[in-house]
């Protein structure tokens, strides 16, 4: 039956044309468009949970999953800046040894620098699937702002410590369950849509600088104090 045949074309020709439309559009900041033109669920990237993400595997490619990162080394500190937005919600502060990770997962922090942050080990590298060891959640805590976060980071030989820049006061740990001498330190959001921007800096283990915001301070005193030498470890 002719008419019959023509409905179900239409109707073929609508599911097609709703496809190719789909394919075309993933959801800004919502979903992640696979290599294939799949549009997946923005947290199944990098995941490494096979069953919601793209046909194709393209959402956990080392190239999906790349982010900034650098060494960390036994007794090394260092300061990772992000410009972070609220698309991202949430980060992993993470410390790698070949497929192995140890992570900080941080939400937000108080208005005097207390982080609301829980410690993870033995993650896989897609940073997930390990075990929780230690949770904080400081009254008072909020999410973060987009915008300008500076995190200091140390490496001791037990443990990777980190701190909102300027406060030392309060410290987020994690151990590390494997003892590589050098390892590779990254933060990633966990809501990934686009990449976040991330500089390092590394300061050289035990270093003793002058903190330049204090210069008028420190010139008070030399004047009273002729001959002696101002130093302050910089956090
Ligand atoms: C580390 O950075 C390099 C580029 O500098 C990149 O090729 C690599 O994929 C990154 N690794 C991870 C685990 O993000
Ligand atoms: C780092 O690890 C050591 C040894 O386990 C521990 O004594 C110390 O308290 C840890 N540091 C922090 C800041 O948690």
């Amino acid at each position: 039956m002719p008419s019959v045949n023509n409905t179900v074309a239409l109707i073929l020709a609508f599911i097609a044309l709703c496809s190719a439309q789909r394919r075309d559009t993933c959801e800004a900041n919502q979903q992640f468009r696979c290599d294939d033109g799949q549009c997946i669920q923005i947290l199944g990237r990098c995941d490494l949970n096979a069953h919601e993400d793209c046909r194709d595997g393209s959402d956990e490619t080392p190239q999906a999953c790349s982010v900034p990162n650098t060494t960390l080394a036994v007794g090394q500190w260092l300061q990772a800046e992000i410009q972070y937005d609220t698309v991202f919600e949430e980060l992993f502060i993470v410390l790698c040894s070949g497929e192995t990770c140890d992570k900080l997962y941080v939400r937000g922090a108080t208005a005097d620098g207390a982080m609301w942050y829980q410690s993870w080990v033995k993650c896989n590298r897609a940073n997930f699937r390990c075990t929780l060891v230690r949770s904080e959640a400081p009254p008072g805590w909020a999410p973060f702002s987009s915008g300008r976060i500076v995190f200091t980071v140390r490496r001791s030989p037990r443990n990777m410590t980190v701190w909102l820049r300027g406060h030392p006061e309060h410290k987020a740990s994690v151990p590390v369950t494997r003892a590589d001498a050098k390892q590779t330190f990254k933060i990633r959001p966990v809501i990934w849509p686009r990449d976040m921007p991330t500089t390092f800096s590394k300061l050289p283990p035990g270093t003793f600088l002058v903190l330049l915001r204090l210069f008028p301070l420190f010139y008070t005193c030399s004047r009273q104090i002729t001959g002696k030498v101002l130093l302050m470890r910089v956090t």
